[in-house]
């Protein structure tokens, strides 16, 4: 049957289309259509290759996925050999690399292609006459498998190059990996079909790419990203960061993050941004790579052995490393919520020696049944916390015992009780239990609060442990002869502590209230409560119901909020506090108007205003109600507008939150 001309051009230009739109989500990601659309073009071109099979060619976008399963992959030898780089760890070994480099072309300072080095699997893709013809992975460097059926499933590989001229051949190298939210997503649908999760984004990319069944892969959203050419013909071109570009041209990801920069310091400024910046980044890395930029000056240098004089990879700190947990402390925090961490044996990961990581609670320790005595696995990620990610099963001895909970508090021996909706065990005995003294006095001594200065650990925990203070109110019975007779405690530094608790007998309603340590009351609510109640006298009065009238007090914090005042020992320690001086400001009681326009609303402020000032404008908003933010989400209600305003007016009309300006802000709170 013949194919009409109307529809052979109807389907090219559907695939025409695809290609585009697939280049713009995969390669450039900047879709320019919603899925829905772009799959409804991708149904009308299977329907009539359908309909007419004759017109299917391999480069068709629906022939990416498709072909059989097979048995193994062919081994394939590499045009030019795929070589790996030399390593180097600290900065001195970056600096003899550039003197080396130097030194062999006689130069000054030399231009480098600096690039992240990307943690995925390297391949190679052979385009013929612009078609994509082979893909290869490594291998060990001169064969390798042939994974062709698995790459071209890969929607950011070109099935054909952009551009007009095609060379005869073309091979394109690169690292083909996973980024980090599909990698997350998989591992949850792994999770929930009971199968086996993938440690890391790179074994899942590894997992994914050798699969028999091309089918599969095609379910694991890979992607891929060019760095370089097979062999040394560049045509016209004189330096990598051309041979990158060209690539880009081509209808390949490049690296957003690379960049030329220029001897050892340009090169050390790179390291470091990258590193400051790598859990931001949608891919995992292990370093970066620089490369001599004159490609004529990478010829001159040449390789040693298997790598090349031009290039090293300067790797980060590894993140994750291989541990045994040596005990599992239960320590207690302010609310008495008991957290259970892990003492290991000192292990250097992410550039620092971490000794001990948070288990955060019973729950967690279960699921990732975590045993003293076990190897574990380690991580630590920039400036995040170590954690424990997982235990080498393999490794654990057979007389390990599961986790328990205590069921009395480690520190004053109470009953621990977990309620059914918490995963935190807590101490029952409120601020009886010295731990939780300990860390209530730290909290209504800290900046935001009281801002008692001088007051840190190691001195609350010689006043609670002799007894000298029980509850906040008892600092303000300290003299100086007293505190200066403790440990580690010169007159100079008890005379200074003395004057820091005086000063901080001046101070907000807001301050002393978040002081207090009421479970769930944040700054931010302690702000929202002294605006609305205006006395503490009031706010301990307050029920309820009467609490969950001031915007984001829901019955859990109106709970706590009430339930803290009920206790006669709180309000004696408030009442201590007052005689001994303590002192605020009180106003009068805001009542909110909750049928205001303006109430429970969030509100992003920015550029000038004609007559309010920004303190202004915020003081007005939350005097009826609403939340002032910084930021424009999907969460904000209304941004207000003024003269020059900045990213968030744009990010308003791209989100189609309400704009307003002062006419209109003055109008709603009227
Ligand atoms: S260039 C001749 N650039 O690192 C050297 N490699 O140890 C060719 N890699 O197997 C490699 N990111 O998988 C180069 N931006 C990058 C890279 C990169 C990751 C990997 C690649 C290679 C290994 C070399």
């Amino acid at each position: 049957m013949a194919v009409p001309h109307s529809i052979a051009a109807r389907v090219n230009k559907l695939r025409a289309d695809i290609e585009q739109h697939n280049y713009h989500y995969y390669v450039l990601d900047r879709p320019l259509i919603s899925d829905a659309e772009y799959d409804s073009l991708f149904r009308e071109l299977q329907e009539l290759e359908q309909q007419y099979p004759q017109i299917i060619t391999p480069e068709s976008p629906t022939q990416r996925v498709g072909a059989a399963p097979q048995t193994d992959f062919a081994q394939v030898t590499h045009r030019t050999p795929m070589l790996s780089l030399n390593n180097a760890f600290e900065e001195k070994e970056v600096a003899a690399f550039d003197k080396r480099v130097r030194e062999a072309l006689d130069a000054e300072a030399l231009e480098y292609a600096a690039e992240p080095k990307l943690d995925g699997l390297a391949i190679s893709l052979t385009y013929e006459k612009g078609l994509l013809a082979s893909g290869a992975t490594r291998g060990d460097g001169y064969t390798g498998e042939d994974v062709t059926a698995n790459l071209r499933t890969v929607r950011a590989i070109p099935l054909k190059l952009r551009g007009t001229r095609q060379p005869e051949l073309f091979e394109v190298r690169g690292e083909v990996l996973m980024l980090k939210t599909d990698f997350e997503q998989l591992n949850r649908r792994q999770r929930e079909q009971e199968e086996k999760e993938f440690a890391n984004p790179r074994n899942a990319a590894a997992g994914s790419l050798r699969q028999l069944d091309p089918h599969i892969t095609a379910t694991r959203r890979l992607a891929f990203f060019a760095y370089g050419i097979g062999g040394t013909d560049y045509g016209r071109l004189r330096k990598h960061s051309q041979v990158l570009d060209m690539l880009a041209e081509r209808g390949f990801a490049v690296t957003a993050e690379r960049k030329v920069v220029r001897g050892v310091e340009g090169m050390l400024d790179y390291y470091r941004a990258l590193g400051a910046g790598r859990e931001k980044l949608p891919f995992d890395i292990d370093g970066v790579v620089y490369k001599v930029n004159d490609l004529a000056a990478q010829n001159t240098l040449g390789f040693v052995s298997r790598a090349p004089r031009f290039a090293i990879a300067h790797k980060f700190p590894a993140e994750e490393a291989i541990t045994v947990v040596e005990g599992i402390d239960v320590q207690v925090g302010r609310t008495g919520a008991l957290t259970p961490v892990a003492r290991l044996k000192p292990v250097f990961v992410g550039g620092v020696t971490v000794t001990n990581a948070t288990l955060h609670n019973e729950d967690e320790v279960h699921r990732k049944d975590i045993r003293v005595g076990d190897t574990v696995v380690v991580r630590r990620a920039g400036d995040v916390i170590p954690e424990v990610v997982r235990v080498i099963a393999e490794k654990r001895s057979s007389h390990t015992r599961r986790f328990v909970m205590p069921g009395r508090c480690p520190v004053c021996g109470s009953v621990v009780r977990r309620s059914e909706d918490e995963a935190v065990a807590r101490c029952s005995a409120g601020l009886f239990c010295p731990a939780q003294r300990k860390q209530a006095l730290l909290h209504f001594a800290s900046r935001r609060a009281l801002d008692v200065e001088g007051l840190g650990d190691k001195l609350v925990e010689q006043l609670v442990d002799n007894q000298i203070v029980r509850t906040p109110a008892d600092l303000y019975k300290l003299g100086i002869a007293k505190l200066a007779a403790l440990e580690r405690m010169a007159e100079k530094s008890a005379r200074n502590l003395v004057a820091a608790i005086e000063k901080s007998k001046h101070t907000t309603l807001a301050r002393f209230i978040y002081g207090l340590g009421i479970r769930n009351v944040g700054e931010s609510t302690a702000q929202d409560l002294a605006r609305c109640f205006g006395g503490i006298d009031r706010l301990a009065a307050a029920d309820a119901e009467t609490l969950q009238q001031v915007p984001d007090v829901g019955p859990v914090v109106a709970q706590s909020i009430a339930g803290f005042f009920a206790e006669p020992h709180n309000r004696k320690v408030i009442e201590q506090l007052l005689a001994a001086g303590v002192s605020f400001a009180e106003t009068a009681p805001k009542q909110l108007d909750t049928s205001s326009p303006v109430y429970g609303k969030t509100f992003v402020l920015t550029g000038a205003l004609p007559h309010l000032t920004r303190d202004e404008a915020q003081r007005r908003i939350r005097d009826h109600g609403g939340k002032v933010s910084g930021r424009v989400s999907k969460q904000t209600d209304y941004v207000v507008a003024g003269a020059d305003p900045g990213g968030k007016y744009d990010k308003a009309l791209e989100l189609g939150v309400t704009i307003l300006d002062e006419a209109g802000l003055l109008k709603l709170l009227d």
